[in-house]
């Protein structure tokens, strides 16, 4: 038999002929991704070209009055169609004045009664606010089918984001980022080292910045959860008398609770 000389090397031919197979498949699988994406507020994309854009006038037509051609709703110059949520944005429903224009202000100042253009511009919000209406959008990202952008302070004619557009979004992830440092309530501790005696930490009214803040407290020790906060955070912080324990500080080992200065020689860091 011509064919039996290729039985030794069956393995391989299984296991290239199946590397063949799959290259094939994967090279005529539709890019539905690109095909399905959405731009993201704060995903650094511009964009794809499939995105249809929206004028004013056009996205005027989907306000969801008789003879209108859908519900459309605008966020930060993002369209989506919400007509499955037409209980909220259909005609006389309470989130109606959302749709047909982009009223991205309103998501923060709850302002929905009627529309005016300038309830397009949000930069009179806090940067904290700014954070909010991204989660907004990113609600409609999670619920409502993408449709495009709309042409104006968001977007301009090729789709691409404004400048107004990229500070919004500069703001609100600055917040983000705001938030998610660790607060640090107390003041630093001074510390020295000696070879001697190791680490001391100590407070005076004027520690952590220098400034003289009116009292003096007592060093504790900082134990964060995260590892990451324990990175961020001072390993120890000078506390006011009376202000309320947080299990998160306490008292140095081998030192007097009372004490306004500690050895820490065994402990630095922990
Ligand atoms: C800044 C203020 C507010 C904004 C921007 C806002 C916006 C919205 C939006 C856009 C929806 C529809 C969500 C969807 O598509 O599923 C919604 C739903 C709803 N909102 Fe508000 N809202 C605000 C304040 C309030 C307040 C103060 C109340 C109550 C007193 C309220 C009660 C509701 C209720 C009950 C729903 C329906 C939830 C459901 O059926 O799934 N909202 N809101």
């Amino acid at each position: 038999m011509v064919l039996s000389h290729l039985v030794p090397y069956i393995r391989h031919i299984i296991v290239i002929g199946a590397a063949v197979l799959l290259f094939i498949i994967l090279s005529k699988e539709p890019d539905r991704n690109h095909e399905e994406s959405s731009v993201g507020v704060g995903q650094g994309d511009l964009g794809t070209k499939d995105d249809l854009l929206f004028t004013e006038s056009e996205l005027a037509q989907y306000d969801g009055k008789p003879g209108s051609k859908g519900l459309f709703l605008v966020i930060l110059g993002h369209v989506y169609d919400v007509e499955s949520g037409s209980k909220h944005y259909g005609p006389g429903e309470a989130y109606n004045m959302f749709v047909g224009h982009d009223a991205s202000r309103s998501f923060i100042s709850g302002e929905f009664e009627s529309y005016y253009p300038e309830l397009s511009d949000v930069s009179g919000l806090t940067d904290t606010e700014l954070k909010s209406l991204v989660k907004w959008k990113s609600f409609y990202d999670k619920t409502y089918p993408y449709r495009g952008k709309l042409i104006g302070r968001y977007f301009n004619e090729r789709g691409e984001l404004t400048e107004y557009h990229k500070l919004v979004l500069d703001r609100a992830a600055k917040a983000e980022l705001e938030e998610a440092q660790p607060k640090q309530e107390y003041p630093s501790c001074n510390v020295e080292w000696k070879e001697e005696t190791g680490t001391r930490v100590w407070c005076t009214s004027r520690s952590g910045d220098g400034v003289d803040h009116g009292w003096v407290g007592k060093p504790r020790r900082y134990i964060a959860e995260e590892t990451s906060d324990k990175e961020k955070l001072p390993f120890c912080v000078c506390v006011p008398d009376g202000s309320s324990s947080s299990p998160s500080l306490v008292p140095f080992t081998n030192c007097d609770a009372s004490s306004v200065s500690c050895f820490v020689k065994d402990e630095n860091n922990e």
